[in-house]
């Protein structure tokens, strides 16, 4: 009796220490199968939106998912009035709350544009950034908002105006996620990265120490020549998507705005907590070819993942791909998500650590026949072929 406890006592213990070794991902195993796909939005099936766009995704510190998209009330435009569109999934993405409009700019020429989503783990709190005015059309300033939740997604503050602290330079987070450190350095600090208007374009980083209180500016990587008319083939970082590997450091995925030296990616890093972006470590991912457009990225376990339409001159071939070098080389097998029109995308997944939750990720994308700004699609990947 004493003896067979010890025996299942041991072969528990050997059973933790061998899941342990079995929880680093062999590259091989990893096999990404669309599990389950839906559409979230479809442009001008309602009312009061013509059009559906720049969709973000996050997980919750409870385990939800929460997908936010514009929607964009008369037209297909950047400009115009705008709501945010929001929807809620409690089992893992397989059913979700009807959408709600969480915010609304009335009749702004110049409404809101999306954004960064950012989870405070450390709280609980989910923080919404995004711009309004940011073309400077028929209004001004352009000022930074931001909304926070601190019932999983349920409701949201007012909007509050982060230009009070920051100024009002124009600056368009995301679109995508921004990070919360959980290495050092900065532990614990929120990190929203975006870009500046084209004129005063590159990366710009915004960070929080006190869980979205008070904001300031960071690292800035800037256009060349800065603030002033781009040609084509200028220095132009733009839309981008920070991730955070797990020796502490962030690195951050841009769009390549005017094509300077490929038709790809660029890949910038900050080694101090998001303070500098430092030149010196700057490099072109040619594997990595873009046609301009906000992609997404994220890192699940010390694989980093990457979806963007993977062609030079069209938004078309949404495709999956995996690094398990930090993104210094990509494996050869990409998984092609949707081969039509395809734009923005943004990754996310569940981090409770459950044997389940590290099966999948989730992608959120803009998907269409004709154009890629008909519907937003949210798909569930398994990463290890349903296996
Ligand atoms: C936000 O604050 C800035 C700086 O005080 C101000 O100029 C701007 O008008 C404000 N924006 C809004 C929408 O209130
Ligand atoms: C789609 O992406 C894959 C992976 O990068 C590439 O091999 C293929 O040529 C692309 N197809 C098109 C039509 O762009």
């Amino acid at each position: 009796m004493e003896t067979g406890n010890r025996l299942s006592a041991l072969s528990l213990l050997l059973s933790a220490v061998f899941s342990q070794c079995v929880s680093q991902i062999n590259p091989a195993q990893i096999d990404p199968l669309i599990y389950d796909e839906q559409l979230l939005w479809v442009s001008g099936a309602q009312g009061e939106v013509n059009t559906y766009r720049i969709p973000l995704l996050t997980f919750t510190s409870k385990g939800s998912l929460l997908a936010f998209s514009e929607g964009r009330k008369s037209k297909s435009s950047d400009l115009g009035a705008k709501f945010i569109a929001m929807r809620r999934s409690t089992d893992k993405g397989s059913t979700w709350s009807p959408t709600t409009f969480i915010t609304d700019d009335d009749k702004n020429p110049d409404g809101l544009n999306l954004g960064s989503v950012v989870v405070d783990e450390e709280v609980g709190s989910v923080i919404l950034v995004y711009s309004i005015c940011f073309h400077q059309y028929h209004c001004s300033p352009a000022s930074t908002m931001m909304m926070e939740s601190l019932d999983d997604g349920l409701s949201w503050s007012a909007p509050k105006n982060l230009s009070v602290q920051l100024g009002v330079k124009a600056f368009a987070p995301g679109p995508g996620f921004g990070i919360q450190k959980r290495y050092k350095p900065a532990k614990g600090r929120l990190v929203v990265c975006g870009h500046g208007t084209l004129e005063g374009d590159g990366v710009f980083c915004i960070l929080s120490d006190d869980h979205g209180k008070k904001w300031s500016y960071g690292a800035a990587l800037k256009s060349i020549p800065y603030n002033q008319k781009k040609r084509a083939q200028d220095f132009n970082p733009d839309e981008c998507q920070p991730v955070e590997l797990t020796d502490g450091s962030i690195v951050i995925n841009v769009r390549n705005q005017n094509n300077y030296h490929c038709k790809c990616r660029l890949v910038v890093r900050s080694t101090d907590g998001g303070m500098s972006l430092p030149v010196e470590g700057l490099y072109f991912d040619y594997t990595l070819v873009d046609p301009a457009v906000a992609a997404g990225a994220l890192q699940k376990d010390g694989v980093i993942y990457f979806t963007n339409p993977a062609n030079e001159q069209h938004r078309i071939n949404l495709t999956l791909r995996w690094s398990v070098t930090d993104g210094k080389t990509w494996e050869e097998k990409a998984v092609q998500i949707w081969a039509g029109p395809s734009g923005y995308s943004c990754i996310t997944s569940l981090n409770s650590g459950s044997a389940e939750d590290r099966k999948y990720i989730y992608v959120i994308y803009e998907k269409g026949h004709k154009d890629y700004i008909e519907t937003v699609s949210f798909a569930k990947i398994h990463l290890f072929g349903g296996r």
